[in-house]
C-alpha cells in the first residue's frame, strides 16, 4: 500500500522532522503513536501531497509523491482528515460537505447529491446534516471532517489525531466508526492516545523524533514490557527513583503504583513487595520510550 525509504524532511533547512524513515504500510487498520512533535502530522502530509519531501522516496498505491503525475494520481484515491480541519460554522454539514465535493471537481448536481447521501450516511450524520455545524458536538464535526475525507470513495483514509478534544464516549464511537470504514479502505490514524490503537489496529508504528522506534502488532508491543511491568503498595512514599512510574492508584490505606524497570538491576523495585504482571500495551509504549531516552541520555 505505502512504501517509504530514506524519508527526510527538514523546514526551512533548520527542523529536521523526518530522519531516514523507512516505513511500509499494508492494508487493514495501521496506527502511527507518537509523542507530540514526533513528525506524525508531516508524515501524513507528505503522504497526501501537501508537503514535499526533502529528500527519500515514498510510494503511495505505486504511485510517486515525488512527481506531479504521482501526486495527482495519489490524490484520486486518498482522503485525507488533517489535524485541524477549519469548519464554516454557518453551513450544515451538507453545504460543507457540498462545498469540498465542489473543490474536488464533482460538477454535476445529480453525482454530487448521491456521494453526499452516501458519506453522510457512512458516518452516520444524516439527520444531523441539515443543522448549522455550529451545533455540532465535537463528535460530531470529526465526522463531518470524515466525510469530506470518503468523498470519492478513496482507498487510502488518512485521519490525524482523530480523537483529540473528544469526550471518552465520543472517542470510543469515533474509533468504532473508523474501524468499520477500515473493512472498505485502508485506514491509518496517527495518535498520542495509545488506547486508540490497542482496539482496532492490526499494525502500528511508534514514531520518534522523526524515526520509526517501533513496527509491528499491538502484541509484539505489549510483549516489549514483558517481565518489566510490576504492582507495588506503598504506604505513601514513592518507588525506587530507578522505575518509572505508569500510574498510581489510592487505595484505602495505601497508594499502588504500577512501575516499569529491569529486573535485577539498580532499575527495579526494592524495599517493598513488587508483584510482577502481565503487561498491557501502554506499558509496552512506555517501555519502549523509555528505552529510547535512556539510550539517548548514556549515548
Ligand atoms: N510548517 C512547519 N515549519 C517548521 N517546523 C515545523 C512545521 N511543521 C512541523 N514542524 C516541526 O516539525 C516537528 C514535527 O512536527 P509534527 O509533524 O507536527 O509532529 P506531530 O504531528 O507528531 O506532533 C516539530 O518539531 C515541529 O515543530
Ligand atoms: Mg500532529
Amino acid at each position: 500500500m505505502i512504501e517509504i525509504s530514506q524519508l527526510t524532511k527538514t523546514y526551512n533547512g533548520k527542523v529536521t522532522a523526518l530522519r531516514d524513515l523507512d516505513l511500509t504500510i499494508d492494508t487493514g487498520m495501521f496506527g502511527l503513536i507518537g509523542p507530540n512533535g514526533a513528525g506524525k502530522t508531516t508524515l501524513m502530509r507528505i503522504l497526501a501531497g501537501l508537503v514535499r519531501p526533502t529528500s527519500g522516496s515514498v510510494r503511495v498505491l505505486g504511485h510517486d509523491v515525488n512527481t506531479a503525475s504521482g501526486k495527482f494520481a495519489i490524490k484520486s484515491v486518498l482522503g485525507y482528515l488533517p489535524q485541524e480541519l477549519g469548519l464554516y460554522p454557518n453551513l450544515t454539514g451538507r453545504e460543507f460537505v457540498d462545498y469540498v465535493a465542489i473543490l474536488k471537481g464533482v460538477t454535476d448536481r445529480a453525482t454530487r447529491r448521491q456521494q453526499l447521501d452516501e458519506v453522510l450516511a457512512q458516518v452516520r450524520l444524516t439527520d444531523a446534516a441539515d443543522r448549522q455545524m455550529k451545533t455540532y458536538s465535537g463528535g460530531m464535526k470529526r465526522r463531518v471532517g470524515i466525510a469530506q475525507a470518503m468523498l470519492g470513495q478513496p482507498q487510502l483514509l488518512i485521519v490525524d489525531e482523530p480523537t483529540a478534544g473528544l469526550d471518552p464516549e465520543e472517542r470510543v464511537r469515533l474509533r468504532n466508526l473508523l474501524a468499520e470504514l477500515a473493512t472498505r479502505c485502508t485506514v491509518i490514524l496517527s495518535t498520542h492516545i495509545v488506547e486508540d490503537i490497542s482496539q482496532s489496529c492490526n499494525q502500528l508504528a511508534v514514531i520518534g523524533q522523526g524515526q520509526v522506534v517501533f513496527r509491528g502488532s499491538p502484541r509484539e508491543l505489549i510483549a516489549q514490557a514483558r517481565d518489566h511491568v510490576w504492582l507495588i503498595a506503598t504506604a505513601g512514599e514513592r518507588p525506587n527513583s530507578g522505575v518509572t512510574i505508569v500510574s498510581t492508584l489510592q487505595l484505602q490505606d495505601a497508594i499502588q503504583y504500577r512501575v516499569l524497570g529491569t529486573p535485577g538491576t539498580s532499575g527495579a523495585p526494592t524495599g517493598y513487595a513488587a508483584q510482577p504482571i502481565e503487561p498491557s500495551l501502554e506499558d509496552g509504549y512506555m517501555w519502549l520510550m523509555r528505552r529510547i531516552t535512556d539510550a539517548r541520555v548514556n549515548g
